[in-house]
């Protein structure tokens, strides 16, 4: 039972539900990206496909005053509603195409990124890698199969995963847990 949720998280789900925006990452995955949050003090987080901020306001809950989150959505109306329901000076909403943002951003690199757009998970996958710092953390879910995957898209998963394997410069753990979590971290 997670019974602790984000301060603003009830009104950001209640706005979501009226826009029938149902890709939210769960509970769990919340509680986990917290928790891997909270373990790099002073770092430099990355979300990709904010939605309406569920996921951010868990990492936020994670995020020591020193830190600091970007987070990447193309859809206005989505990143409105985490806007309207985040204030907060650590974070940084950009509403930006997100396969753009990946291949422009020249800035210093992320200790964790959460992937959760098409961008930086399953296209720009080596790009978004690269963004990471060495020991840094890539965090992705809905890896196991889950009722709203359109048709054909087992095999982007697969894709992915025989990709993150091939790669000699990631260990990762493929874990039961949520919707089927990755947690990859690069280690050269
Ligand atoms: C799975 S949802 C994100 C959910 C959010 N992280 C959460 O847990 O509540 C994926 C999001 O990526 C956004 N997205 C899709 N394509 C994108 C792109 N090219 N650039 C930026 N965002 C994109 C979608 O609009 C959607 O809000």
């Amino acid at each position: 039972m997670i019974t602790q949720l984000p301060e603003q998280y009830e009104k950001i789900k209640v706005a979501s539900e009226e826009l029938k925006f149902n890709m939210a990452s769960d509970l769990q995955t919340g509680s986990l990206l917290k928790t891997l949050v909270a373990s790099k003090p002073a770092g430099r987080f990355l979300e990709l496909g904010t939605g309406t901020g569920l996921a951010t306001v868990w990492m936020l809950e994670g995020l020591d005053e020193n830190s600091s989150l970007h987070t990447i959505e193309n859809n206005e109306l989505l990143i409105d509603i985490a806007r309207k329901y985040i204030s907060d000076s650590r974070v940084e909403f950009i509403l930006a195409d997100g396969y753009e943002w990946i291949e422009n951003y020249n800035g210093e690199k992320f200790d964790l990124i959460f992937a959760d757009a098409m961008p930086g998970k399953y296209d720009l996958f080596d790009e978004t890698i690269a963004l990471l710092k060495i020991g840094g953390l890539y965090i992705i879910d809905d890896m196991l199969p889950q009722p709203n995957w359109p048709l054909g898209h087992d095999k982007k998963v697969e894709s992915l995963m025989n990709h993150i394997e091939e790669r000699y410069d990631l260990e990762f753990t493929k874990m039961n847990w949520s919707t089927g979590i990755i947690i990859v971290s690069k280690n050269r």
